[in-house]
């Protein structure tokens, strides 16, 4: 664990998966475990603290895992999920503004925004810490730190494993931070999409630059017996700028049965949810499907991140 410490994460702003190393990560996954195993230590050790959650853009788990880990740590929470009951959404009044009387009003802000950079700007506004949770497409870092959760609860460690990433991988915004988050650990990388939709050329160049090893290719059926992890990401409707090309690719991955019949024993098939049609329903009840306990896990990531934040 070296010198990493409870300190080392107060008052820490979110915004990006880039900015935690190894060492910082570990120490989270560790403190979610115990979240898990023993959530009492951590019921109303927040009581004292406000936090803020404004959220631009429709979100389930996000949302609500952070309402509910900010609740079970006693806080209260303040804000909306729906910009237009705000007066930013109703009367024009600007995001600076906005985030000024958060700041105010609250110990902590959690972001979503539809703009990229909008975590980063909010954190320049405010002195009280501000988490990303997601910011347009470009990252969701707290989504990259339970899905590492996951994987290292299922298989102990992280390093020496086979990832596939299939999907959307241009403009999923879990993608960027998922892919950061892994270099900070010796995995195998596999960008499975159609050219159109394939990792973006600054995740490429920031992977490269780490010396993480990656592969692309389109062809999942090639890929898929050799991985330890499959992460399914769903088509991002709300980001083509062109409806017709959402419709030609709508459909081009989905995950059947018939493509999991020579899978390795201990392969698991993980997704940021919500789901589409990219996962065929019949997967839920293989031993491989884990998307259901992955998003479970953001519970205790969600709840040990802001129990390191703020207390
Ligand atoms: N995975 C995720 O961010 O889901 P929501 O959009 O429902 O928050």
């Amino acid at each position: 664990m070296g010198s990493i410490n409870k300190e080392n994460l107060k008052n820490r702003d979110v915004i990006s998966a880039k900015d935690f190393s190894r060492e910082e990560l570990e120490f989270i996954f560790d403190i979610s475990k115990e979240v898990k195993e023993k959530p009492e230590r951590f019921r109303n050790s927040l009581k004292d603290k406000i936090i803020s959650m404004i959220f631009f853009e429709p979100s389930t788990r996000t949302y609500q895992s952070f309402q509910t880990s900010a609740k079970s740590l006693g806080s209260d929470v303040i804000g909306f999920a729906e910009p237009n009951s705000s007066s930013y959404g109703g009367k024009g009044e600007s995001f600076h503004d906005t985030i000024r009387i958060f700041e105010n009003y609250s110990d902590c802000i959690i972001i979503r925004h539809p703009a990229a950079g909008s975590a980063k700007f909010a954190a320049e506004i405010s002195k009280k810490p501000v988490i990303n949770a997601g910011s347009g497409f470009q990252e969701h870092p707290t989504q990259a730190m339970l899905d590492l959760f996951t994987i290292k609860s299922e298989f102990g460690e992280i390093d020496t494993l086979n990832i596939g990433l299939v999907g959307d991988l241009r403009y999923g915004r879990t993608i960027p931070s998922l892919c950061y988050a892994l270099s900070k650990f010796d995995v195998q990388l596999n960008f499975i999409a159609p050219d159109t939709l394939q990792i973006r050329p600054e995740v490429e160049e920031f992977l490269a630059s780490k010396s993480i090893s990656f592969s692309k290719q389109s062809d999942l059926n090639k890929a898929i017996n050799d991985l330890d992890v499959l992460y399914v990401t769903r088509l991002q409707k709300e980001r083509f700028v062109d409806p017709t090309e959402y419709l030609k690719l709508k459909g081009s991955y989905r995950i059947t049965l018939d493509n999991i019949k020579n899978v390795k024993e201990g392969m698991i098939i993980l997704h940021p949810l919500p789901r589409v049609d990219e996962i065929s329903s019949d997967i839920d009840n293989t031993k491989f499907a884990k998307y259901f306990e992955q998003a479970r896990n953001g519970l205790f990531v969600r709840t040990a991140l802001l129990n390191l934040i703020l207390s």
